[in-house]
């Protein structure tokens, strides 16, 4: 029979808006183990696609004036552009609105429908739509969304609910006997003693207060669930349920779901509850990475940092990009993402280290050997050690590799870019190449700077598909037999009477200063009106340093008098108040933080000055119209102005 199969996935992304720079990072790192394990001959598929349904996705479209499909098409084709750019070799895309996904779906549902493991009731609870998740009322922080921390609305509605509290005790069993399910293993301790051991709720998996989404076939006005929708695309997209499950039968369970942090509980929970219940085996793992941030905050546009994946592709290369995504932070780590970290990295390591290695080593056997490698082996001490540095490095990058540490097998492999530098200071070409004598010696040294080179560039396929076929270029390596990945594991394959040819310089250095400041004016000319603003806001904060407010801002406080008419403890918070105030002719309420200094009693009757502009902000639940300055004894009048 063929090859070992191996079956690999990204989460599908929502077509909601422009994808960043951190979209393309998950994207990227499945693209380097496809195409890893694609050298080591297996038979691969990648699967990538997009996530189409939902609230959040009808709302966009609606706000736009166009329907919900119009509206994704358009994105889904930038985002297959970009694929296109990032040369992602996924071998499939699924879309959630394709026929056979949407089929295969309302096939799922019906099937735990009819098995019981779907069943109707009512639900009420809160729903975030931006992360198109449930909570109930003690899952939320501050009556927010505990994911995102943003607005939840309270939903009443007549639901399917699917018996997720019955796999609990199956699933936790699961996870402790597969340590390798759950990766990394913190993101496993967070799941079983966060969500899994407090308890399972029967989760909510239809709606009926918006319609674009699958629609329940036995009962119409319901749309499935997104999240029951989406991470069932991981065994449509091989044809489960459908007339033709070759695939299907051939490729799962995956071998890894890649998937951000944030969606790690859908994926090891919901996710393999949804299969135990279809009796199908489970994925082998998910992988839940970091994310790349910006300093300071979440992933947008700001001053200085560009985070248009496109742009970012045009300005450096492609092959510069995936590397920084690979190599600056630890899969599963967060990272900061900036500019100027990407160009320290272009210039160090690629223009420096990589870069002037194959230009030198080109130049050298172009200068002294007429470009034509001649053919000489040398044994000594620096020559032994190179060889050994290089020798070691192919099975720890396949280590790394099988393990995700894309950023650790990026540092191998840059171990044996230095020591090859490093070889060539030791050897001094320059010197030798002053005595005929000493030619049999230097053509030694040109072909242990070629071969290291060769091994090399073969092992930096699955992160750049760009460079090698640059480098081989060079090397003058056309025999397939030379650039093979498994040829790395043996010295000496370089051949012989090879003709270089001298090229381009492969990665160019970047002057950072001049850089910076076209991104600043690229980033700061045209930002969006809201990120104008912030700009503005930015400069004004800046302008004072001396940390003074100017008479104008000051200005904008709406000082009064107010009158406590009544005032009580508010439970559950030792240090507040809840005080009705008269201020005028109007009665206020306000929450305030003095239930250390004044008791109750004490404060009825008494005049406090009060900011009485103050956005309303609830505290324990309870709206707090207004902030207290101080409480005074005596006053002209409740209402006054004080400013
Ligand atoms: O979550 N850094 O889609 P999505 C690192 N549709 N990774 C990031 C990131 C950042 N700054 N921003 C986003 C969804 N990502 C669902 C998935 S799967 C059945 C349904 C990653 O478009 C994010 O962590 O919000 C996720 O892995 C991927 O981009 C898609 O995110
Ligand atoms: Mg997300």
């Amino acid at each position: 029979m063929g090859n070992k199969t191996y079956y690999i996935t990204t989460p599908i992304y929502y077509p909601s808006d422009k994808l960043h720079i951190g979209h393309s990072y998950t994207t990227v790192a499945a693209d380097a183990v496809a195409r890893y394990k694609r050298l080591k001959g297996y038979d691969v598929m990648f699967l990538t696609g997009t996530d189409e349904h939902g609230q959040k996705i009808q709302r966009k479209a609606e706000a736009k004036g166009v329907t919900p499909k119009q509206y994704v098409d358009e994105i889904v084709d930038g985002i297959k552009d970009l694929w296109k750019l990032m040369k992602i070799t996924n071998d499939r895309f699924i879309r959630t609105t394709d026929k056979n996904h949407e089929e295969a779906v309302q096939k799922i549902f019906k099937k735990l429908y009819d098995q019981g493991d779907i069943y109707k009731s009512e639900y009420e609870g809160w729903y975030c739509t931006p992360c198109e998740s449930f909570w109930t009322k003690t899952q939320l922080v501050d009556g927010k969304c505990p994911d995102c921390g943003r607005e939840v609305e309270l939903t009443k509605e007549e639901s399917y609910f699917f018996r997720l509290s019955k796999y609990q005790d199956r699933l936790i069993k699961f996870i402790e006997e597969n340590p390798e399910f759950i990766q990394p293993v913190s993101r496993q301790n967070e799941m079983l003693n966060n969500f899994l051991r407090p308890g399972l709720e029967d989760l909510c998996v239809s709606r009926t207060t918006f319609n674009w989404g699958v629609p329940v076939t036995f009962d119409e006005k319901h749309v499935v669930y997104v999240w029951i929708d989406a991470l069932s695309n991981y065994i449509t997209a091989l044809g489960f349920m459908s007339e033709d499950e070759q695939a299907y039968k051939k490729y799962w369970p995956a071998d890894v779901h890649l998937v951000g942090k944030e969606i790690v509980r859908f994926h090891t929970i919901i996710w393999p509850a949804m299969l135990m219940a279809l009796g199908e085996p489970l994925p082998k793992q998910i992988y839940g990475h970091g994310w790349l941030l910006l300093e300071g905050g979440k992933m947008s546009k700001s001053k200085g940092n560009v985070v248009d994946p496109v742009v970012l592709v045009e300005k450096y290369g492609l092959d510069a990009i995936r590397y920084f995504l690979l190599r600056e932070v630890p899969f599963g780590s967060d990272g900061v993402f900036s500019n100027e970290a990407l160009i320290n990295r272009i210039n160090s390591d690629l223009a420096n280290d990589l870069g002037n290695l194959v230009s030198r080593t080109v130049a050298m056997i172009d200068k002294y050997f007429d470009g034509v490698m001649p053919d000489e082996r040398l044994e000594g001490d620096f020559d032994q050690d190179l060889k050994k540095v290089v020798m070691e490095t192919p099975p720890k990058v396949e280590q790394l590799l099988d393990k995700l540490q894309f950023s650790s097998a990026l540092t191998e492999i840059w171990k044996v870019i230095s020591r090859t530098n490093k070889y060539i200071d030791e050897t001094m070409p320059w010197a030798l190449a002053k005595d005929e004598a000493n030619k049999p010696r230097l053509a030694g040294v040109m072909y242990n700077l070629a071969e290291s080179l060769r091994i090399v560039s073969i092992l930096l396929q699955p992160f750049m598909p760009e460079t090698p076929e640059k480098i081989w270029n060079q090397l003058g390596l056309t025999d397939k037999k030379t650039i093979d990945w498994d040829s790395t594991q043996n010295w000496g394959v370089y051949p012989a009477g090879t003709k270089v040819n001298k090229g381009d310089v492969i990665f160019p250095r970047i002057d950072i200063k001049k850089e910076m400041e076209e991104l600043e004016k690229l980033t700061v000319q045209q930002p969006e009106k809201k990120d104008q603003k912030d700009a503005v806001k930015q400069k004004e904060e800046k302008a004072s340093p001396d940390g003074f407010i100017s008479i104008e801002d000051f200005a904008k406080i709406d000082l009064r008098v107010a009158k406590v008419l009544e005032a009580e403890k508010v439970e559950g918070a030792d240090k507040l108040l809840k005080l009705k105030l008269e201020m005028g002719e109007e009665i206020r309420q306000v929450v305030s933080g003095i239930a250390k200094h004044y008791s109750p009693d004490e404060l009825i009757g008494k005049f406090v000055i009060l900011v009485a502009n103050l956005k309303p902000v609830k505290l324990k639940g309870i709206e707090s119209q207004g902030m207290i300055l101080a409480a005074l004894d005596k006053a002209i009048e409740s209402g006054a102005k004080v400013r």
